[in-house]
C-alpha cells in the first residue's frame, strides 16, 4: 500500500494507472475510519483495479465555530485498517497544499446545497463540492463510492458530476449501523456514555415512522409528530430539522409515499448527528 501526500505524486500515479487502462476507484473520507467507511472500501475493492482512499479533513466544509480543529485524526490506525481492506493507495494531502495562499475557487451546487443541512451549516456543501472536484481532478477515478448516511451529500455530488460533465460514476452504499441502530459516524466519538445511550432515540424514531407508514399512515405531519414525540422524550436530544422529502429534489412533502425520504439532524448534547431512511424500503433495523 502506497501512502501519498503530495498532489503531484498522486497525479503521476493516476495518469500512469489510467494510461495502462486500469480502473481507478476513489473512496473520499475524512479519516477516523469506522465500519461504515470500511463497507465503502469493500465496495470499492470490488469495482476496480486500483483502490484509492483519500483521508483529508477538509477545512473548507467546516463553518466558524464547528469542529474542524477537534475533528478526530488517527492516521496510523486508519492506515492499518486501509491496509487490511486491500487499499492500494492512501492519499492524504496537507491542507496547505490543497488550499495554498491565494486560493479562491469554489464549486456551488446552488439549490440542493441550500436545503436541510445547508440551512444550519452555511457553506458546508460548497466546501464538500469543491474538495470532491479537486480530489477527482487529482485521482481521476472512473468510479467513486459514497455513503447514503450523508444522503444530501451524495445528491449534491451526483448533481455536480452531471452538471460539470465529469466522468466518474457515483456508487452509493447503505448506512452501516450499530446494534441499537445508531448510524456509524466519526462524530459518535464525541458522545459521552449517557449521550451515546440517548442517541438511540434517532434510529428509534425512524423505526416508529416506518411502522406507522407500514400501518397505512401517509400524513407527513402525523409521521413527523410520532418521531418528534420519541426524540422530545430524550432530555439530551434537540431536533435541528426533521423532514419528509422527495428523495431527488429534497422538496418537503405533505403526503408521504413509498420511497419518500425521512431525514433528520439532531443535537445530542453538543454533537450534531444526521440520519435518514427511505419509507417502505431501507427502513432502519434495530438488533438490540
Ligand atoms: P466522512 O464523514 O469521513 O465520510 C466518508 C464517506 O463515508 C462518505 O461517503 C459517508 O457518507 C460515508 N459514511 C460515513 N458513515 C457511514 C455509515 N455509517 N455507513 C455508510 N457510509 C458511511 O463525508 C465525508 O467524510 C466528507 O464530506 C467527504 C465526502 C470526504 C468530503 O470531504
Amino acid at each position: 500500500m502506497k501512502v501519498i501526500e503530495r498532489i503531484a505524486d498522486m497525479k503521476a500515479l493516476s495518469r500512469l494507472a489510467a494510461g495502462r487502462g486500469k480502473k481507478v476507484v476513489l473512496v473520499p473520507t475524512m479519516g477516523a475510519l469506522h465500519e461504515g467507511h470500511l463497507m465503502l472500501l469493500r465496495k470499492g475493492r470490488e469495482l476496480g483495479d486500483v483502490l484509492v482512499v483519500s483521508i483529508f479533513v477538509n477545512p473548507a466544509q467546516f463553518g466558524p465555530g464547528e469542529d474542524y480543529s477537534r475533528y478526530p485524526r488517527d492516521i496510523e490506525r486508519d492506515l492499518a485498517l486501509a491496509r487490511k481492506e486491500g487499499v492500494d493507495v492512501v492519499f492524504s494531502p496537507r491542507a496547505e497544499e490543497m488550499y495554498p495562499g491565494g486560493y479562491q475557487t469554489f464549486v456551488d451546487v446552488e439549490e440542493l446545497s441550500r436545503r436541510l443541512c445547508g440551512l444550519s451549516r452555511t457553506g458546508h456543501f460548497r466546501g464538500v463540492a469543491t474538495v470532491v472536484v479537486k480530489l477527482f481532478n487529482i485521482v481521476l477515478p472512473r468510479v467513486a463510492v459514497f455513503g447514503l448516511k450523508d444522503y444530501q451529500q451524495q445528491l449534491v455530488i451526483k448533481r455536480l458530476v452531471r452538471d460539470l460533465n465529469m466522468d466518474a460514476e457515483i456508487v452509493t452504499v447503505e448506512t452501516v449501523r450499530e446494534g441499537d441502530g445508531l448510524a456509524m459516524s466519526s462524530r459518535n466519538r464525541y458522545l459521552g456514555e449517557a449521550e451515546r445511550k440517548a442517541a438511540a432515540c434517532i434510529p428509534r424514531s425512524m423505526v416508529a415512522a416506518g411502522e406507522l407508514f407500514a400501518a397505512g399512515e401517509r400524513d407527513v405531519e402525523k409521521l413527523i409528530g410520532r418521531m418528534r414525540g420519541i426524540i422530545d422524550e430524550e432530555p439530551l436530544a434537540a431536533v435541528d430539522y426533521l423532514k419528509i422529502c422527495d428523495p431527488v429534489t429534497l422538496d418537503e412533502l405533505g403526503e408521504a409515499d413509498e420511497g419518500s425520504l425521512v431525514v433528520l439532524a439532531v443535537k445530542i448534547g453538543g454533537t450534531r448527528l444526521i440520519d435518514n431512511c427511505i419509507l417502505g424500503r431501507n427502513c432502519v433495523k434495530i438488533r438490540n
